[in-house]
Formats: structure tokens, C-alpha cells, sequence
């Protein structure tokens, strides 16, 4: 690919679900002139019970899918796939991939002053163990408490967010995390920025929520910038297209709600052929 057409060329996204459109979304915001090409693996959702080597080889997959849109950079917008794949997929694919665990822990060491931090992600996240190694990597003096949820991706991709079940699902996973003395919560999985509103009403203006997304689409940003392939055109009118591996309409609907601009479409791929 010439400089130019790299320049242009999309960036892939993707997620197990509807998750990693609160990534996408940052982006879109944060890097306007830039194309979007997202997949989300609605077919086989959710990543977070799932063994290493399945995450690895879903994520293997969806690469070799986003390879033929011809992207320039791939996010991983899910901390599972990110905790459990990253390391592997990067040594394997030559297209720049990165991940949302390393901006979020950042983002969290710089948002603690009582150098207490608590992480709530699925339970393959928490199982890694990736973000207590990187925060810890940052500044060794701080606590961290992990905590799984997993009842919280199911909760967001039924649609679940306003319901009384979801309130009870924050009490009984939330419960032993607010009181431990932590001032931030990274939400360490891509799916529960969808729920911020209830839990930071559920934690209190004291612990303050970190989401990894921004700081993300930042990490993007400087490896776009640092290698000069940026989309610098005058064009304005940047270009999303949206891949599912089943439900396609039920997606459609949910990156509507998400997205900040009209998602009039999205495409089915049989993403086990890749
Ligand atoms: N949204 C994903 C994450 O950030 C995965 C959720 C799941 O599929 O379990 O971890």
C-alpha cells in the first residue's frame, strides 16, 4: 500500500459484541477523519468464560477478516480479547494492533490519589490478572481489587441496561468493591461503559470511573500520527461499515443507540471461513 492509500485506508475494530462500539465511538469523536471498519462477534459472545487458546484463535480470525478491508491499524476494543490475545496476535500479524488493557491501567494510575484502585471485567479478564501486572509495572505502591461481573455483558447485549435485574446485578457484584477505600473503577470490560450511569450513581462522586476507550483512541492517535498515517484529507465525511457474525438487525439497532451519527446498515460475515 503507497503512503496515500494508507493514509485513507479504514482502521478495524472489534469486539466480541456490541461492547467495543463505546471504543469506536471515541474514536469517531476523537479522530474524526478516519474510516471505521468494525466486526462484532455477535455469534459467539461472550469471550469472557471462554479458554485463552478460543480467545486467541476468535481473535486470529477476525484479523484475518479486517486484513481484507485492507485496514492500516486494528483495536482490539475488548480487554479480554486485549488481556488474553494481544501478545500473540502481535507477533503473528504485521498491521499495528493495539489494545485497550495498557491506555486503561495509564489512565487509572494517573486518576487515583489514595493509590487504591478497584477493575471490574469479565471473568477471563480479571483471571489474567493483565491489569493488577500493568498497573503495578507503572507505580508498584498501588492496591488493585479485581472483581469479575459476568452477568453484566449478557445484561447490556438483551437490552437490559434501565431494568430493575441489572440494578440487583450491580448491588450483588458492587457491594464488597465500594467500601475497600479504592478512588477509581476502571471498567475493564468494553461493554460496561453502557452501564456508567447506574454504577457511578451505585459507587458515589467519591471513586471516580475510568474508561479505557479515551485513553485508547489517544494510543491511536499517536501510532497514526508517529507513522505517518494519519488521514490528513480535506474530506470530512468519514466512512463506517459495521460486520457481525449473526443478529444483524438486533446490532443494527444497539449501534444506533450508541453511535453518534445514523448506522443505516450492517453486514453479516461467516467469520469461521477466515
Ligand atoms: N466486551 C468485552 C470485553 O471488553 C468482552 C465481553 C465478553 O464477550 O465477555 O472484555
Amino acid at each position: 500500500m503507497d503512503i496515500e492509500s494508507k493514509k485513507t485506508a479504514p482502521i478495524g475494530v472489534f469486539d466480541s459484541g456490541v461492547g467495543g462500539l463505546t471504543v469506536a465511538r471515541e474514536i469517531a469523536i476523537q479522530l474524526p477523519k478516519e474510516n471505521i471498519v468494525y466486526f462484532g462477534d455477535t455469534a459467539r459472545v461472550p469471550y469472557g468464560s471462554k479458554s485463552k487458546d478460543t480467545i486467541i484463535r476468535f481473535s486470529e480470525q477476525i484479523i484475518r477478516f479486517l486484513s481484507t478491508k485492507h485496514v492500516k491499524a486494528i483495536v482490539i476494543a475488548c480487554n479480554t480479547a486485549s488481556a488474553l490475545a494481544l501478545e500473540a496476535v502481535r507477533d503473528k500479524f504485521e498491521v499495528p494492533i493495539i489494545g485497550v488493557v495498557v491506555p486503561g491501567a495509564r489512565a487509572a494510575v494517573t486518576t487515583t490519589e489514595r493509590l487504591k484502585v478497584g477493575v471490574i471485567g469479565t471473568e477471563a479478564t480479571v483471571k489474567s490478572g493483565m491489569y493488577t501486572k500493568n498497573i503495578q509495572k507503572m507505580n508498584p505502591e498501588i492496591t488493585v481489587i479485581e472483581k469479575a461481573c459476568p452477568l453484566f455483558v449478557p445484561l447490556v447485549e438483551e437490552g437490559f441496561r434501565e431494568h430493575h435485574i441489572t440494578a440487583e446485578a450491580i448491588d450483588y457484584y458492587l457491594k464488597s468493591m465500594k467500601n475497600t477505600g479504592i478512588d477509581a473503577m476502571i471498567l475493564g470490560c468494553t461493554h460496561y461503559p453502557l452501564l456508567r450511569t447506574q454504577i457511578q450513581e451505585y459507587l458515589g462522586e467519591k471513586i471516580k470511573i475510568v474508561n479505557p476507550a479515551y485513553e485508547a483512541a489517544m494510543d491511536l492517535k499517536q501510532l497514526l500520527e508517529h507513522a505517518d498515517m494519519a488521514n490528513t484529507g480535506e474530506d470530512l465525511c468519514s466512512k463506517y461499515e459495521f460486520y457481525v457474525s449473526d443478529a444483524a438487525e438486533k446490532f443494527r439497532q444497539f449501534a444506533n443507540s450508541v453511535m453518534p451519527f445514523d448506522v443505516p446498515r450492517t453486514n453479516i460475515v461467516n467469520i469461521e471461513e477466515y
